[in-house]
């Protein structure tokens, strides 16, 4: 048995997927893995090399370093694109998975990401699926970028956005490999009409329950 509990976090993008499994993790005193970080990383070093960043990637996914992934250049649209492009390869996913099952092995973790409680982890003891439409989702990613512009270039930005996320939750959910789906076993939280605080009170309830039932 693992040290602690592992909590997997999933979800499409800007769902609110990472403040979520911060907060969790934070309440209930467990580490916490960003896992889109990895993907990103690995597209920043290819698109960095000059390489198309659908073209073979894993040689940068092996050679992964933590500094690698505290860079601050990796939450730009165009490196969620590269990460989307080397995240559909297996070799990549490959070799990411160990890192990724390691990092919860000695006291437990909340891991947010796209497969964690499909493919990473799918004996999690707590999986959630947090989701939202792609308008409320273009809209928080929108204001998380700061959204000061006219209301005509909001407009346009917002439409361009929603449309960017669509194109990356539909490679995303139609990969062969460990794709985008909603875990057999996972609660689904619809978080349209819940701001920040309501969505953590709703997961840390559940969670709070079924840690009962796997952990006593
Ligand atoms: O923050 P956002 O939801 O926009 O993206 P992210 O979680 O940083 O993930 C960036 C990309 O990495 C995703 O679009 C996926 O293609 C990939 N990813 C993945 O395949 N598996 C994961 N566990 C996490 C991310
Ligand atoms: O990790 P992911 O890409 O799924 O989303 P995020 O970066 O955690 O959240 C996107 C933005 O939505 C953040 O600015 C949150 O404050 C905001 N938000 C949220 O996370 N949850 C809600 N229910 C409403 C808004």
């Amino acid at each position: 048995m693992r040290g602690g509990p592992v909590i997997a976090v999933d979800g499409p993008a800007a769902a609110g997927k990472g403040t979520l499994a911060r907060k969790l993790a934070e309440a209930l005193e467990l580490p916490y893995l960003d896992t889109g970080l990895l993907y990103r990383a690995v597209g920043r070093l290819a698109l960095d090399a000059g390489q198309d960043p659908a073209q073979p990637a894993q040689k940068f996914a092996q050679a992964l370093t933590p500094a690698d992934m505290q860079r601050k250049d990796l939450r730009t649209p165009e490196v969620a694109l590269a990460a989307s492009k080397v995240a559909a390869q297996p070799a990549v996913r490959a070799a990411l998975v160990e890192t990724q099952r390691r990092f919860a092995a000695e006291r437990g973790a909340v891991l947010d990401g796209r497969d964690i409680g499909t493919a990473i982890f799918p004996d999690a003891d707590v999986k959630l699926f947090i989701t939202a439409s792609p308008a409320t989702r273009a809209l928080r990613r929108f204001l998380q970028s700061g959204g000061n512009t006219s209301a005509a270039d909001a407009q346009a930005q917002l439409g361009q956005m929603e449309e960017a996320l669509r194109a990356r939750d539909e490679a995303d959910a139609s990969r062969d490999s460990a794709p985008m789906c909603v875990a057999d076993d996972a609660y689904v939280i619809e978080t349209d009409t819940l701001d920040a605080q309501a969505v953590l009170a709703e997961a840390l309830r559940f969670a709070r329950e079924r840690l009962v039932t796997t952990r006593g």
